[in-house]
């Protein structure tokens, strides 16, 4: 039997301390030995987002622990790890750099190879932990700062095709839960008091809905529901609200998708035809069901990552390690922190308010 890698993910790029232990068997599936994560959704809820100074604070008091609580779960010893692979962007400077001096230290200290990985490349590969997966395939990476669709090309090979021109998904989930009176991160929350209303009370708007190819737009959505948020008077109007947006939320990404697999598939020949969800909204029962309808109309196979890796995690991030510790793509210990890291670096820096790329 030969030795397969063994590899610590260690995540810390918003609000989560994360930190998991991962190998792979001998048919090459990957093992999620320990998969730690510590939530900071009690600190920052009160402020309604993330504060970054308290974020970082939390993460220097827990990573020490973190990294040892997963160390010890998953039954393995320090020096059986063969490379620590930690997340260096795209995220909140203060927050990333506490992860990256652990990481940094922590292998330079048992002499084993570091991996600088990109958070969103974590979130692309969350679904290789379950399912086999083979490059290309369509990626609609949806979480809290990015809306965007990828044609998924290699390992670290992405070409963007479409992407939010100012908020991301998640942010306007969490938006109008706030507008509703709802604590952060609302988004899981909208999904709940959706389940309660009427999807056809309130019009609102979809915005470059018929236009913009499959990029996206849920500025002038998140104003629409302000001004409709004003006048609300019951709970009832409260449900309705949620709903109308939830539903709103599903015909723009069902119109968008249908735009995004045109594109995908073409000048291509493809075997297989593979759509991946990913981040943390794909946590969103409606939209999934939405979208594996839609692939099932369209001819594609859909992939979700379970429920608890489709928000921040190290599980994802020590994926990413393990397929870059197989082709020896390492990283030197000076590799800085980077706030901006886009997965498609050619890709145009769009404009519009607050673009997310
Ligand atoms: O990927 P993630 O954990 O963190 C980032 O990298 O941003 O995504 C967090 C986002 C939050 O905006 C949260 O409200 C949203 O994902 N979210 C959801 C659901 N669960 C989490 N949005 C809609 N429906 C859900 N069930
Ligand atoms: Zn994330």
């Amino acid at each position: 039997m030969s030795k397969k890698p063994l590899i610590l993910g260690i995540e810390s790029s918003c609000d989560e301390t994360a930190a998991s232990l991962i190998t792979e068997s001998e048919q090459g599936l990957p093992i999620v030995l320990s998969n730690i994560v510590s939530s900071q959704v009690e600190i920052h809820k009160d402020f309604g987002g993330v504060v970054p100074e308290l974020a970082a604070r939390s993460h220097i008091e827990k990573i020490d622990l973190i990294v040892q609580k997963a160390i010890s779960e998953s039954g393995r010893k320090i020096n059986e790890i063969d490379a620590i692979a930690c997340t260096a962007g795209p995220g909140l400077i203060v927050c990333l750099s506490v992860g990256l001096s652990f990481a940094k230290t922590f292998a330079s200290i048992i002499n084993k190879p570091f991996i600088a990985v990109n958070h969103l490349e974590g979130h692309a590969l969350s679904p290789k932990i379950n399912s086999l997966l083979d490059y290309p395939y369509l990626l609609l990476l949806i979480s809290g700062g990015h809306s965007q669709y990828l044609d998924v090309q290699n390992l670290g090979k992405y070409k963007r095709l479409g992407t939010t021109i100012d908020d991301a998904l998640g942010e306007a989930f969490d938006k109008t839960a706030k507008l509703l009176g709802v604590e952060f991160p609302g988004g899981p929350q909208i999904e709940i008091l959706a389940k309660q209303g009427n999807p056809e009370k309130y019009d609102l708007p979809k915005p470059i809905f018929n236009k913009g190819g499959c990029n996206l737009s849920f500025a002038g959505l998140k104003t629409a529901v302000l001004k409709i948020a004003k006048n609300i008077e019951t709970e009832q109007e409260k449900f309705d609200l949620a709903a109308s947006f939830q539903k709103t939320i599903e015909k723009i990404l069902s119109k968008k998708t249908k735009i995004a697999f045109e594109q995908f598939e073409k000048n291509k020949t493809l075997k297989k035809k593979v759509f991946v969800v990913a981040g943390g909204v794909a946590a969103n029962k409606k939209i999934r069901s939405m979208l594996i309808k839609l692939c099932e109309e369209k001819n594609y196979e859909s992939i979700f990552p379970p429920i608890d890796l489709c928000g921040d995690n190290a599980a994802m991030i020590g994926m990413v390690g393990l397929e870059r510790f197989k082709l020896k793509q390492f990283n030197d210990l000076d590799y800085p922190a980077k706030p901006r890291w886009p997965l498609d670096e050619k890709a145009s820096f769009l404009k519009g308010a607050g673009v997310k790329l």
